[in-house]
């Protein structure tokens, strides 16, 4: 509580959409930290004593970090789908409640997995370097690419977004969806996708796109073996975790043809270094975690955050809890 009787609730950027930021006010004192992209350092200097915390950007939630915030702390709400920066278990033991932003961006996320894999398939960025570099050549084999038409499309992790993207693709006249994860799901029955063995989605799949969270069964599984069971014309597409893929295993399946190309939305490391191999590589199509970057998407998600926050401090169950 702060001097006005308001719950005290930290903000972790001074960016975040005003949609969730007006609506905090209402009914909290609030800081915001003065950084678009806050430190961890500053967070957790401005942290003691709140009665909730907005994350804006990836800030891991740890025992440091709880044992910082104090006994104050009732709500932790992640402006993300994504939870993997949250020590969710020990968040709960310590009763704290905790919730985070899913379906609300599903769609945007979905609209830049497709953007990914027609640019991975048709060499987009491969000819515009060639157009900056006076490369072209314009004859009938040159800068060929790969349809979606009649192709195989393999999802990796059939949830929200899995599903947003196979949607999305009806259009396409995709030659067949087949996915793979923990089980069967009615989801896929009505999407007319089938459901596989992993290494029947890494075999089949023309278009393999990873839209799964990352946890200790995901973290690291695209590695060689996985990319050396790959098509060597499929085109692999992450939106979800850079973690999920091994990168160097991912360069060498890139660099030595093991596959087509590569459309990423996310990499480990993230932000990729300036001279990052992936980045000098002509078969891999890269931009910097986009996926849930609209506005509407965006405001939606602060909306969902602050609402998680107010709910929680009322004693209302959260609107998406973890
Ligand atoms: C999410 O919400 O998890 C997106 O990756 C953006 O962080």
């Amino acid at each position: 509580m702060s001097l006005s009787g308001l719950p005290r609730v930290l903000v972790t950027s001074n960016e975040t959409p005003t949609t969730g930021i007006d609506l905090l006010r209402t009914k909290c004192d609030l800081t915001i930290i003065p950084a678009t992209v806050s430190t961890r350092e500053q967070v957790l200097q401005a942290l003691p004593g709140h009665d909730a915390v907005f994350l804006v950007s990836h800030h891991k939630v740890d025992n440091e970090f709880l044992d910082i915030a104090g006994p104050n702390l009732k709500v932790v709400s992640t402006m993300s789908a994504g939870y993997d920066h949250l020590d969710v278990p020990e968040i709960k033991r310590r009763g704290i409640k905790v919730g985070h932003t899913p379906m609300v961006l599903s769609a945007a996320v979905a609209e830049i997995a497709v953007l990914l894999m027609l640019a991975a398939a048709r060499r987009a960025h491969e000819g515009r370097t060639m157009l900056e570099q006076s490369q072209l050549k314009m004859g009938p084999q040159w800068l060929l690419g790969h349809d979606l038409r009649g192709s195989t499309v393999g999802i990796f992790g059939l949830g929200n977004i899995g599903q947003m993207i196979v949607k999305r693709l009806m259009g396409f006249e995709v030659g067949r969806f087949i996915y793979t994860g923990h089980s069967r799901k009615k989801a896929g029955d009505e999407l007319g996708a089938t459901f596989v063995s992993f290494d029947d989605l890494l075999e089949q799949s023309d278009f393999l796109v990873v839209a799964a969270p990352l946890n200790n069964e995901t973290r690291g599984l695209f590695n060689d073996s996985v990319f050396d069971k790959m098509k060597k014309t499929a085109i692999f597409v992450n939106i979800a975790r850079g973690q999920i893929v091994n990168t160097d295993s991912l360069v060498r399946a890139l660099r030595n043809k093991k596959i087509f190309a590569a459309g990423l939305d996310v990499t480990d490391p993230e932000p990729l270094p300036p001279d990052h191999e992936l980045l000098k590589l002509p078969n891999a199509e890269i931009i910097p975690h986009l996926g849930s970057a609209t506005i509407k998407t965006r405001n939606d998600m602060s909306t969902i955050a602050a609402q998680n926050i107010l709910n929680g401090l009322e004693g209302k169950p959260l609107v998406y809890p973890l």
